[in-house]
Formats: C-alpha cells, structure tokens, sequence
C-alpha cells in the first residue's frame, strides 16, 4: 500500500512540474488536482479545467480606494507565496488580476464574485469589505496550490457573502498581555478567514491596558501588577500603538470593537484612583483569578465623569459604532453598604442593587448614543431592565440572547458551551465549535434578523504567551468562521475536518502553533465480579497509542482492553504519539475500586451542567476521582440546584457500611461544599429508609482550592438501591464579592465500601 501512494504522489508531482514547465495556457488541470478548499466554504463554487498563472501576474483596479487592500495583497503575496505581483496602469495581454467595483445587490455589503479563466482573474464586490474578502479567498487558493514551483488559481467562478454580519474573536489582552506584533498577527488571520471584528477587551480586575491622557495613572499604576511570586507584571498600549493597530485593522477592513470593563472588573482602575469605589479604600490591583467586590460607585457622579472622559479618548481612537461596556460578573455588596449608591437608588426610585446597575449602563448608554456610538454588554445587562438600542452579547448560554431579541433588542452570541475557546478540548473540540448555530430554534424568521452574528472568546486567565494563545485558537476558530460565514444547510464535519488538514501548512507558514482538534483518545471503564477492564479508543485515526500500568518503567503498545484485578487500585498512564511525538496531554488515571463502581445513576434533580459534566452519566462511579484542578474532566457541577439521584447496586446487598463523596470548594469560582448529604436505602426503589446524613464543618469563606469527603457510616442493612440528597448552600453568601449568584456544587464520586 505504502509503495502504491508514494508511486502515486510521484505521478502527480511529475505531472505538475511537466505541466508547469510546459507554462502553456493550453495546459489543462483538471479541477480533480486542484484544491479548493476554502475556509469558510464559500456559498458557491463552480469549477472548470484550466487555470490561472499566479506568478507574474499583474494587478489591475482603478478605484484609488482598493490601494491599501491591494497593496496588502502585494505584500502577502511576497511574504507567504514569494511572488512579486506588480500593479499595471493598463490591462496587459496575459495575467491580469482585474478589481471592479459593481453595483450588484446580490452580493450584499460584505458579498464578492470571483471568476477565474485562464489568463483572466476577475474580482467584483460592491465594497472594500467585499473586496477584502474576495482577496482573502485568492490568498488561500494560491497557498492551497503550487506545484513546480509555479502557483496556480483553477479556474472557477466564486459568489460569497456571509450568513451573518458580525463575526468575532474576543482576545483578552487584561489577564496577559499580548505585544502589537501578535495583535497585527490576529488582525491577519481574522482577515484570512473572513472574520469581521477583533473585540478587545482592555480593561480587567487584573489590569488596565489603553493609555488614557486624562488619567495617566491608569496605566502608570493599574497597568501592573504584584504576582503572588513578588514578581511584577504588565503592560499597556500607547495612544500611538493603538492608532497604528486601529490603521491596520482599518486597511484589512476588520473593526475593532474596545471593551471597557464597567461597573464590575474594574479592580485595576480602582487601584489607580480610589475615589472611584464605594469605600474610597486603597486596594491594589488584583493578582488573583475571579470576581472582585470593589466596583465602580454609582452613587457618586465623579465616577459618571471619570467614565465620560475615559470612553471620550476611547470613541476618539477607535471608529467602530460600537463600544463594549461589559457589564458582566458585577457584584452588588459595595452597593448595598453604601450611603451614596442607597441615595441613588431612593433619588431615582429604583427597585434594588439590580435596578441600579441598569441605571448606570443607560446612562453610560445614553452618553455612548449622543457621542453617535452604540452599546454592548454581556448579558447581565438584561438585569434590572435593557436599555433600548443596546446590543446583547450572551454568554451564559443562548438565553441572553433570545429574552434581548423577544425584548427588541439586537444580540450576538458567544456561549460558554461552544464559543469559550479558554476551555479545553475535552469540553469544547473542532466539532463542538462546528456544531455551534447562533440563532436558537425559539426564535422566528422575523426574530432571528436581529441575531447580529457570533464571537469566540478568548479569555486569557490561563494563555500567558503567544504560543498558547495560537494553541488555543487554532483550529477551533477555523469552525467559527466557517459557522458564522457559510450556508448551514451543508454541514458536513468530516467534509469540514478534511479541509482544515489542508489549512494546516497555511497556519505552519504563518507560523501559528495550532493546537489539536480534539483530545486524542477516550477511555471506557466496565466492571464485571472480579475484574475492571479499562477499554482506550481512538479519536484521530493515525495515533498510535502506549501506557504505563501501575508506576512501572515499561512502555507498552495499547493494542486491546486493559484488565485489572476488582479489588486492587491501579493506575494508568496513557499517551497518544503520531511519528513518535506526542499528541496533546497524557491521560493519567487512578482506579479506585468500591462497590458502586459502573453502576447507573438515575437523577431526580436537574442533571449536571453541560459545562462539567465528569464525562457524563457514569461520571460519578467510574472510579476516577476528580483532582484539585475542577476543570480536569472529571469533577460534575451543579449551578443553583441540589443533586438528588438514585444508585443502582444492581443486587441486594449486605455488606456496604460506609457511603461517602468528594466535593470541591473555591469560592474565588462560586464552587461551595454543600450544606448536606443525606443518603435513604431501598430494596425494591419504592421504600425508602433513611440511612445517614453528613454535614460539613468546613468555613465556606475558606479561600483556595480543596476537596472535602463527606462520610456516611452506619450498620450493615439490606439493600439495592441508594437515594442522595446533596443540597446546595444555592446562593453566593452575603460576605461574597457575588453575593446572591447562584452557587455551584462540585462531587466526584459517590464511593460505596
Ligand atoms: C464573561 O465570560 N464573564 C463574559
Ligand atoms: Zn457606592
């Protein structure tokens, strides 16, 4: 078989460089050579024989507005495709690269048709943006195909435009700072593959980013911070290295949307001048991941005004008709205890804390609209009332986003359970990202216009350098753009997943270090009387896989299911390699042997989160337990809900004395060990008998991260099945940051003895 396609790949190279030698236009390349494979897809696409001589081409457009955008495509072509394009003031006879503006409906704002015949390669668009776009789709063809030295367009005729108006990727420059550089590298990737909008979010409990001359301690001051190593870390962008990355973005035709943090994550600002919080304390600013309690005062007009002047320079340098205001995680404490904020909330009759939060985003509004901009918030905004006109970014979930469109409003959807690129893979892999549509099934035709579009958000808690960032976006944006761009009705994964494997040498000469599609492999754990077997499957085909069993030095091949003995623990290291380098993280997994091991889990209550699931419906009795990081895959969360389930034995049994369960606490993350667990038993699953309860006497202001065990012992009893209640403390407490949030329970596992 190897020597079948090697012979083969030799034919087809042999027949590229006879036909490039040759450099006859009567050479034919049938479009079965060709590769077309656009991301996004384009609407349509007809292929025909023949094809277009990159090299030497001559670039050919009248409207001196198209400059930069061709002079940007000279300069690509150089960098990436070593070909040096030249601009001609006329047609000449072979070559010609040729841009007209058109006036074609069809195509819409953002629309291009590109037609490719021989020595003749149209562009018509009835917009720079169209333009950009069309351009972008010729940069990928010409990477997509050379032979011989030579580059080659097939002929083709192309008519695009995109499925919704906005299309983003959210980067986090607060929680780590990225250089101008990587900026510029992002801005050219969104342009490459068709994405709209760069929203930046500059300002973080951890850091204010944009210079601001009103206030210059901004960035003296909250631009840096005290790691908890006594290090000092920062950075900030200059008025200057704003305008020259808005200029950029400008020429590629992307918009940069700014995102200044208010009331809440505005810990940095609070640094720089403290007058601005409710208590006028001193406070640094925060080296800690999480939700901060000092906000923005609302009670006090000198913060209206701070915020006035600061948004003034920020529509001053930035174009865009919209300006992102955040609005998210605002925690309300400092506004009940203070004088000034109550007086406000009397002066103006409002409700509540909630009430007044909305207060302050239409004024912030209000001010946003005389000043011709036009708000975003997350979806928090909604709380207290929406202000008309402003624009619903919803992330926690789609619902946001539908209650703002049935309210009038326009939304853009980024959910945390497809759109969070910050996740892993286990959560959120290529597929997922694919699978992801942002108007929901609830809304109609009607309804669904006002879903602007959608964005990934890279939060940057955990990405401190640009080789993580690349790792994390890429691939996963690639399906972004393509949902956000292409027609859903010819949705196809594997179809999709093939032409990203030719986007990979693209992203390698762009030197993006692209991460995987998914994590590598899964396992399964089953159990019969006297053993455990532990199966690993395959999730990318041309893995090989090796492991470790129990500490010892030895590598083996994984060829089939591993098996353990049922009463003894065991450990597993697996790793997935492809040409002996390894693919992703390893899987390293302890087996904790008990007596519910594999067995089903019926819930009563709501089930777990989709964000933290323990892998799914066996999660809880698999035998893996969940570690001190919550976001490894095996810890199952419940958001302001109890957990209450029934556990099948599967037998009557006699022998079990001790039920216990591991929970988590980090209350930085709303994660709160529950107030009890109480377990009934049952014979037949219809008459239950109370078995035991265990409270905790763990403080829940206890800071960091642990895992507590909640035990429940009693006498030997008969039984099947086993009904546990866990309650929820269910709200954030009072002394909290976010107090009055709903509260997460974390469990792995419920263990039986
Ligand atoms: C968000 O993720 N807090 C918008
Ligand atoms: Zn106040």
């Amino acid at each position: 078989m190897q020597n079948m396609i090697w012979s083969g790949r030799i034919v087809f190279t042999l027949l590229i460089i006879i036909l490039f030698n040759s450099c006859t236009q009567d050479s034919i390349i049938h479009p079965s050579i060709a590769n077309y494979k656009l991301i996004p897809k384009a609407q349509r696409l007809d292929t025909f024989p023949g094809y277009f001589l990159f090299n030497n081409a001559q670039v050919f457009y009248t409207n001196k507005e198209l400059t930069p955008l061709v002079e940007d495509f000279i300069m690509f072509s150089q960098k990436r495709l070593d070909v040096q394009l030249n601009i001609a003031g006329e047609k000449i006879t072979k070559n010609n690269i040729i841009l007209t503006f058109i006036d074609n409906p069809e195509l819409g704002d953002e629309g291009y048709q590109l037609s490719v015949e021989n020595e003749t390669l149209n562009l018509v668009a009835n917009s720079l943006k169209g333009f950009a776009h069309g351009l972008s789709s010729i940069k990928q063809l010409a990477m997509l195909n050379s032979a011989g030295g030579n580059i080659f367009i097939p002929n083709l005729q192309i008519k695009d435009w995109p499925a919704f108006e906005h299309r983003g990727l959210l980067l986090d420059c607060a929680r780590h700072f990225f250089t101008k550089d990587v900026i510029k590298k992002y801005i050219d990737l969104l342009s490459l593959y068709k994405m709209n909008v760069f929203h930046w979010h500059l300002t973080e409990d951890q850091a204010w980013r944009i210079a601001i001359e009103k206030y210059p301690k901004l960035t003296e001051v909250g631009a840096w911070r005290t790691e908890l190593d006594g290090s000092s870390y920062g950075g900030f962008y200059s008025k200057k290295d704003i305008e020259e990355i808005v200029a950029y973005a400008e020429r590629k035709q992307i918009t940069i949307i700014p995102e200044i943090e208010l009331p809440g994550h505005s810990q940095a600002a609070i640094a720089a001048y403290r007058h601005l919080s409710c208590t006028g304390k001193q406070i640094e600013v925060a080296n800690d991941w999480g939700v901060f309690k000092d906000i923005y005062c609302a009670g006090n007009d000198s913060v209206y005004i701070f915020l006035e002047d600061v948004l003034s320079e920020v529509i001053a340098l930035f174009p865009s008709k919209y300006i992102h205001i955040g609005g998210d995680e605002a925690p309300k404490i400092r506004w009940e205890q203070c004088s000034r904020c109550q007086q406000r909330i009397e002066d103006e009759h409002l409700k509540d804390e909630h009430d007044l939060q909305s207060y302050f985003i239409k004024r912030i509004q209000t001010f946003l609209n005389a000043n011709d901009r036009q708000l975003i918030g997350w979806d928090e905004i909604l709380e207290g009332g929406l202000a008309e006109g402003a624009i619903v970014q919803s992330w926690r979930g789609m619902q946001g986003g539908i209650e703002a469109i049935r309210h009038g409003n326009r939304a853009i959807m980024s959910p945390t359970s497809h759109a969070y690129l910050d996740y892993g893979l286990k959560a959120i892999d290529l597929q997922k990202v694919y699978s992801f549509y942002p108007v929901p099934k609830e809304l109609n035709k009607e309804e669904s216009k006002r879903i602007l579009g959608g964005e990934c958000n890279m939060w940057t808690e955990h990405v401190p350098n640009e080789h993580s960032l690349d790792s994390k976006v890429f691939p996963r944006m690639l399906a972004m753009s393509e949902v956000l761009w292409s027609d859903s009705s010819g949705r196809n994964y594997a179809e999709f997943k093939n032409r990203v494997h030719s986007h990979y040498s693209i992203l390698d000469q762009l030197n993006v270090n692209y991460g995987n599609e998914t994590t590598p492999f899964q396992y399964m754990i089953n159990t019969s009387a006297n053993m455990i077997e532990v199966a690993i499957e395959k999730k990318i085909s041309d893995i090989d896989i090796t492991h470790q069993l129990n500490g010892e030095k030895t590598i083996h091949s994984y060829q089939s299911i591993l098996k353990f003995d049922r009463l003894e623990e065991s450990t597993i290291i697996a790793v997935a390699n492809r040409n002996n380098k390894q693919i992703g993280d390893s899987l390293s997994l302890k087996i904790h042997p008990h007596l519910a091991l594999t067995k089903n889990i019926e819930y009563i209550s709501d089930p777990y989160s989709e964000w933290y699931t323990a892998g799914g419906i066996g999660g809880l009795t698999d035998g893996v337990l969940g570690s001190l990081d919550f976001r490894d895959g095996h810890w199952q969360g419940f958001w302001g809900n109890d957990l209450e389930c029934i556990l099948d034995l599967d037998e009557i049994r006699s022998d079990i004395s001790i039920i216990e369960a591991n929970f988590y606490q980090y209350n930085n993350s709303w994660i709160f060990l529950p107030s009890d667990m109480s377990v009934e038993v049952s014979t037949n699953g219809n008459d239950w008998n109370e078995w035991g309860k265990a409270k905790n006497n763990i403080d829940p202001r206890q800071r960091g991260h642990f895992i507590y065990t909640m035990r429940i012992e009693h006498p030997e009893e008969s039984f099947r099945y086993l009904k546990i209640k866990v309650k929820n403390i269910m709200k954030v407490p009072e002394w909290h940051e976010a107090a009055g949030s709903d509260a997460w329970i974390f469990i792995d596992e419920i263990i039986v003895k």
